[in-house]
């Protein structure tokens, strides 16, 4: 089968593609408002692009044609956000903070989550995520209906036991989940395998 884009609607085009690109990982970022409200959402169109600097991008669209969503906008307003990683345990309340709720209503509520000051911006983290990465934004591009936020992680949390001195990862211990096909599905990454390169 092929499929041309040019000639399918974006709706099929996003159906094709974020079911094909996969796993995709998971971004549950948390952002603050200008009424210092903690918003948080989740986002898989995210990864990390490099290490000098330090740059990771993820795509929040719009909620309609001229309104972004309120992740989106509390970024443009303060340029900071906190990214976290997670594993099953969290899968639930990730999905739930992806709710639409009207701007300056915070997702978090009635979760059971647990917010903290971060280190360098004043965007909170959840303590309950084993991963979580303070960011403010280095660039946002426009491009046609999609808008990609580059930012610059300055700083990482990792739960403790993580990873070790040599700054190697305990694989039994971490353990994030990905998005397979929209809208439902995920997928563990419990079930590892090695592969020894040449060189
Ligand atoms: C696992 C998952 C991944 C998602 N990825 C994206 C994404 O990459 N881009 C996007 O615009 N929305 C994505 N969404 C939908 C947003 O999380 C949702 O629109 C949310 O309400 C946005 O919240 P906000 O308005 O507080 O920013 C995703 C939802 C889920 C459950």
């Amino acid at each position: 089968m092929t499929f041309d884009l040019t000639t399918l609607p974006p709706s099929d085009r996003y159906k094709l593609l974020a079911s094909l690109v996969t796993p995709r990982p998971i971004a549950w970022v948390t952002t603050v408002g200008s009424e210092g409200v903690v918003n948080a959402a989740p986002f898989s169109f995210f990864n990390v692009f490099g290490s000098n600097p330090p740059i990771v991008t993820f795509a929040p669209g719009n909620k309609d044609k001229h309104t972004p969503k309120d992740t989106a906008r509390n970024i443009r307003e303060t340029g900071e956000f906190v990214i976290h990683l997670i594993g099953e345990d969290l899968a639930q309340a990730m999905v739930n903070t992806s709710a639409t709720l009207p701007h300056g209503e915070s997702e978090l509520a009635g979760l059971n989550l647990t917010t903290a000051p971060s280190k360098k911006i004043s965007v909170p983290r959840i303590i309950e995520a084993p991963v979580a990465l303070e960011c403010t934004q280095h660039t946002t591009l426009e491009i046609g209906s999609n808008r990609l936020i580059i930012g610059v992680v300055h700083l990482i949390h990792a739960k403790d036991g993580l990873i070790n001195e040599d700054l190697q990862l305990d694989p039994s211990l971490y353990h994030p989940i990905g998005r397979m096909a929209s809208p439902d599905r995920y997928c563990r990454s419990s079930d590892q395998f090695e592969i020894s390169s040449l060189d």
